[in-house]
């Protein structure tokens, strides 16, 4: 876990790096985001049949979350401490009106709540230290006040009971190799009045195996049909959790 994760994506290179290193074409992170794109269009297409839900995407970067619900939501509206990272989601013609907002101090307030809504935290738990986890479902609180406000699905991309905790002793000195178990993400979203409703994972194989350009293909068909049956989530290497608020 990093203390200054909210400096680290305040560079042009590291933005950079995220788009075109990280979510390059045949990566693990591209495939993953494919797999997440058809898992939550139809999550709310099945879960707000009365009206579209406004999206509320926090720690949006570049805007991947809100590009993957592009069409569906009503509106969207992204959230982030990175001026860096927001321009380049405005440069990619994200639809979505882009909020700067601070990295601490009192919990930022969501630009409307106005009938339902879905909140998305994507790739900002793992890594971020404890008040910041904290601050973002707090953040999805204030959006989601009852059960029937909507949902918040939040990304954990590196569960610690996968394939990939086996590197977790060579990574020891590696700032960037943070692990999170599903207890940790249900106790934090439980501190906020979330329940867990939906598990899903979007991967069994690790990064690394689809680095190998040998052992891609089969990665990925392994993947692509562990995410269709939806039973594998608790050894996933990236798993979302769907929660709603625990009814009063
Ligand atoms: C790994 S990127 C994830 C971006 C996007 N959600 C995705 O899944 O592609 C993490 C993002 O969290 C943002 N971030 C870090 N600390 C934050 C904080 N305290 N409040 C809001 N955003 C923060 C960073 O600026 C960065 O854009």
């Amino acid at each position: 876990m990093r203390t200054d994760y909210a400096e680290v994506f305040q560079s042009d290179e590291a933005v950079d790096k995220y788009e075109r290193v990280v979510y390059a074409p045949e990566t693990y992170s591209t495939a993953v985001s494919g797999r997440q794109r058809a898992f939550l269009r139809r999550l709310v297409r099945r879960e707000f049949t009365a009206r579209r839900p406004v999206q509320h995407d926090f720690a949006c970067g570049t805007g991947r979350a809100i590009k993957l619900l592009h069409g569906v939501v009503r509106a969207a509206h992204g959230y982030d401490v990175s001026a860096q990272m927001l321009a380049k989601a405005q440069e990619a013609g994200v639809y979505a009106k882009l909020h700067q907002v601070d990295g601490e101090g009192p919990v930022p307030e969501p630009a409307t709540v106005d009938g339902p809504a879905l909140v998305t935290v994507f790739r900002l738990l793992l890594n971020a230290p404890k008040d910041v986890r904290d601050r973002a479902i707090a953040f999805a609180a204030k959006i989601l006040p009852e059960a029937d406000s909507g949902l918040l699905v939040v990304e954990n991309h590196g569960n610690r009971s996968s394939l990939r905790h086996l590197r977790h002793r060579s990574n020891r000195a590696n700032q960037w190799f943070a692990e999170l178990h599903h207890a940790e993400v249900e106790q934090l979203l439980a501190r906020h009045g979330f329940e867990v409703v939906e598990r899903r994972g979007f991967a069994l194989c690790p990064a690394g195996a689809y680095r190998r350009e040998w052992l891609r293909p089969v990665a990925r068909r392994a993947d692509d049909l562990a995410a269709r049956s939806g039973r594998l989530s608790g050894v996933a290497t990236d798993v979302l959790y769907v929660a709603r608020r625990i009814p009063k």
